[in-house]
């Protein structure tokens, strides 16, 4: 009979381990926070009657992500490979059915396609930050238009590929680096400098904005604009905004050293995120109704419309502007990397292949698949033949809508039904009461949660 609790095999990845507790931390808030803090929670927020979708989306991070975060990093450290084999390893283990390799497999479909459109956008604010910097050291002129500019950069494939092209290659240089060199360096040098910047832009957003309108608008509740679509969106957010569903975080806890207790971990991890989407959110609708004639947009023209417009008026514009599109590629890139991550990880592990090799090949892949996104702000714009989207329109909504909530689900349900107990509480270092609340959210009311949002998504799609 085999025991579920048998001894780990294996202590650490054969990719290696993070340096300690806050490589680890920094790493995962660096996949944490990306365009899904710093462009989608605001507006977000404004849409669904600020605080009243604040407080959702705070109960849904508690309730659905914490717990389901816990899971991912512990399934990973037991497996300590990348998602699919981590869970070939826990199903001969645990003698459980083969359906739940979907996990394994889904987190390497959602690996492509959210990168293949996420190194697109990322390509857009680093056009951005390099167009202001042009300004501040005075090689280009200002912009007079700014709705002009971008719609002509947006109708340009030629101009999207060359960015989303170098965003490819600074992403896969790093992974090519491999955990030490290349994650775990890049991390630690990048996310100080990230929330640096932040509090710089605060702080300007602060003195030089209207912070009395941003934070009503955040957070005055207006709990009638809320409905059902707002707290579906609200667990959405907190399910996309933490990594979840895809392996991300499962892939970093397979380097995660032993020792490391995860939920006060995870916890910080959280915090770190939340307290990113509602300063971004502050300072930016601070900044946008210092000036009365803006309208602050949804979708991405929140950011590179709106914002841009108001730089373009504002004492130190361009050198804020600058940092700002900086700050967002930051954090970009840095989801990125965790996103890509249980792919690399895979070959390398299934074929015994070079990183570098991987890499590349990985980087060719997800860059082909971008050009569909690229095509669909100009080209394709009205090809819409997938279920009446754009390509882009389609894969955003695959991966956020579908992808990443079942992928989260069948997580949750497999570490909280299928393993043995005794595996994760030591994973977690958790027992008694805590254990059981850990066991009663991952196995009834995160996977409740979850539902409600995918049945909902379902129904409201047909
Ligand atoms: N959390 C990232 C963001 O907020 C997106 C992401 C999703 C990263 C899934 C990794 C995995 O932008």
């Amino acid at each position: 009979m085999t025991h579920g609790n048998a001894p780990i095999e294996q202590t650490a990845s054969r990719h290696g381990t993070w340096r300690s507790r806050g490589t680890f931390i920094l790493a995962a808030t660096g996949s944490a926070v990306g365009l899904g803090n710093i462009w989608r929670f605001p507006y977000v927020t404004g849409e669904y009657g600020g605080s009243a979708f604040i407080v959702v989306y705070l109960v849904s991070v508690l309730l659905l992500g914490l717990p389901v975060m816990m899971a991912e990093v512990a399934l990973g450290r037991e497996g300590r490979h990348s998602p699919l084999i981590t869970m070939q390893k826990l199903i001969e283990r645990t003698r459980s059915h083969r359906i739940w390799l979907l996990i394994g497999w889904s987190s390497l479909l959602s690996g492509f396609l959210i990168a293949s459109y996420y190194e697109v956008i990322a390509g857009w604010t680093l056009r951005y930050a390099l167009d202001y910097s042009g300004q501040a050291i005075g090689l280009l002129p200002g912009t007079t238009d700014v709705q002009q500019v971008w719609s002509a950069f947006l109708s340009s494939p030629g101009q999207l590929i060359l960015f989303q092209t170098l965003f490819v290659v600074i992403t896969m240089a790093v992974i090519a680096r491999g955990l030490k060199r290349g994650l775990e360096k890049a991390t630690t040098l990048m996310m100080p400098v990230l929330f640096l910047m932040l509090l710089a832009l605060l702080v300007y957003s602060l003195l030089e904005g209207d912070p009395a309108a941003s934070l009503s608008y955040m957070f005055k509740p207006d709990w009638s604009a809320l409905g059902v679509n707002g707290v579906l969106a609200a667990m959405g957010q907190a399910f996309f905004t933490l990594s979840l569903g895809m392996g991300a975080i499962m892939v970093y806890g397979a380097y995660l050293p032993e020792g490391v207790k995860v939920p006060s971990t995870v916890g910080v991890i959280a915090l770190l995120d939340t307290l990113v989407a509602i300063i971004a959110g502050i300072a930016l609708f601070s900044i946008i109704f210092a000036h009365p004639e803006l309208q602050p947009e949804s979708g991405p023209g929140l950011l590179f419309i709106t914002l841009s417009s108001a730089f373009e008026v504002m004492p130190g514009g361009v050198l804020i502007g600058m940092l700002f599109f900086f700050l967002v590629g930051v954090a970009a890139l840095t989801s990125l990397l965790s996103i890509v991550e249980p792919t690399v990880a895979w070959v390398v592990e299934k074929y015994n292949a070079s990183r570098l090799r991987v890499s590349i090949t990985v980087g060719v892949v997800v860059w082909l698949l971008g050009l569909g996104t690229v095509f669909s702000f100009n080209l394709g714009e009205d090809v819409l033949i997938f279920f009446g989207q754009t390509f882009f329109g389609f894969l955003d909504y695959l991966t956020n809508n579908i992808l990443l909530p079942a992928g989260g689900l069948l997580i949750a349900l497999f570490a909280g039904w299928i393993m043995p107990r005794e595996v994760i509480a030591r994973q977690l270092s958790l027992e008694g009461r805590a254990f059981l609340t850990w066991q009663i959210l991952a196995r009834w009311i995160a996977p409740a949660g979850i539902l409600a949002v995918l049945v909902y998504t379902w129904f409201s799609a047909g």
